[in-house]
């Protein structure tokens, strides 16, 4: 008879057991109310930045009842450093809660703890796995992305279909027998911080024989971003100011977005083009047309330009500004210019 191979988790959890970490201060304890002390400060934040906050914490505060009793502006001057102050203002609403509801006696039971506030589900079944042993999945940030790439899941996390697919994987992969679940919640969390990154370490990796995302070279396309946001819009208009067979360019100020680069004038929308040209160039404006729009994507806005073409005379006052001059169309175009900007010279001189 051929031996299965070790399963998901067996996997995981020898891999722990030999590579992960075992010296945090928060662990080799039973203690539920520094466990949630410690994964509450492990939300959103590195290990490295945790551990002066926590002990200093513990120091401050060894039982749930006195960081209760503590004033609130003792515990976020504690916290303070650390970000994410929401989360300061429900570890002591919770430390309240367990006062209350529980007479100290910090909750070791996922249901119980997922009351608590600031408590969610991954939270509550990290909680109940190192304080209790319960058997339950966890799906923190780092986990979302180690099972999204074994379990070839698509999709972003953020959306609540996909984050549904990832608890049904994560629960499906803890759901075997009892199994050893401080090791294999420990073993996910750091799998996930230390290999399965963003540029894994799949050699080390003891899941990788049958990771999806890397036996189908999807591994850079898992998990899949967020979708990319609708952008903010701007419109300006672009002034195409011709005299005889020349085009007027002005050279952008050393800041901000084209810093430096020659361009058309622009000015917002609703000023009247041809007041603008009167009152900044000092001459009159002739056969004004406003021509077809252009877009121009941004990384964080998109720029319509509405082009308004017009001749003006050759009048000396334009030369009085450094940073304007006269090109041919050849010339304007050869120069510094942003590409759009270059476009729209092409499409319409
Ligand atoms: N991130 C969240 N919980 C953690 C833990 N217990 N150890 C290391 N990193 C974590």
């Amino acid at each position: 008879m051929i031996a299965s191979p070790p399963s998901f988790a067996a996997r995981i959890i020898a891999w722990q057991r030999e590579h992960g970490r075992h010296d945090l201060p928060w662990q080799r304890t039973r203690d539920a109310y520094r466990i949630w002390l410690s994964e509450v400060m492990l939300q959103q934040t590195q290990v490295a930045t945790v551990l002066p906050y926590y002990l200093r914490f513990v120091d401050a505060f060894p039982t749930v009842a006195t960081l209760a009793a503590a004033p609130l502006e003792r515990v976020l001057t504690l916290w303070s450093g650390l970000g994410y102050y929401r989360r300061a203002h429900h570890l002591h609403a919770a430390a309240k809660t367990v006062v209350a509801r529980h007479g100290g006696r910090f909750p070791t039971d996922s249901a119980a703890l997922e009351t608590l506030p600031g408590v969610g589900r991954s939270t509550a079944a990290a909680i109940a796995a190192f304080a209790s042993d319960e058997q339950g999945a966890i799906l923190d940030g780092n986990v979302k992305r180690v099972i999204a790439r074994h379990r070839g899941i698509d999709g972003w996390p953020g959306d609540a279909r996909v984050q549904a697919t990832l608890w049904r994987a994560a629960d499906a992969l803890v759901a075997k027998a009892s199994i050893d679940i401080a090791a294999y919640t420990q073993g996910m969390m750091d799998v996930g911080a230390t290999l399965c990154t963003r540029t894994p370490r799949c050699d080390a990796c003891p899941v990788a024989d049958d990771c999806i995302a890397r036996l189908e070279a999807r591994i850079d396309a898992l998990p899949a971003p967020r979708p990319r946001k609708e952008l903010p819009r701007r419109s300006v208009t672009v002034l195409l100011l011709q005299r005889g067979d020349d085009i007027l360019l002005e050279q952008r100020p050393p800041v901000g977005v084209w810093s430096g680069l020659w361009s058309l004038p622009e000015l917002d929308c609703a000023a009247d083009p041809r007041r603008y040209v009167c009152t900044r160039f000092n001459t009159v404006a002739n056969d004004v047309r406003s021509l077809s729009p252009m877009k121009h994507a941004f990384t964080h806005f998109v720029l319509t330009m509405h082009p308004v073409a017009m001749t003006i005379p050759d009048v000396r006052s334009v030369f009085e500004e450094p940073q304007v001059g006269w090109f041919t169309r050849d010339a304007a175009i050869a120069a510094a210019l942003p590409s759009p900007i270059r476009r729209l010279l092409r499409a319409y001189t």
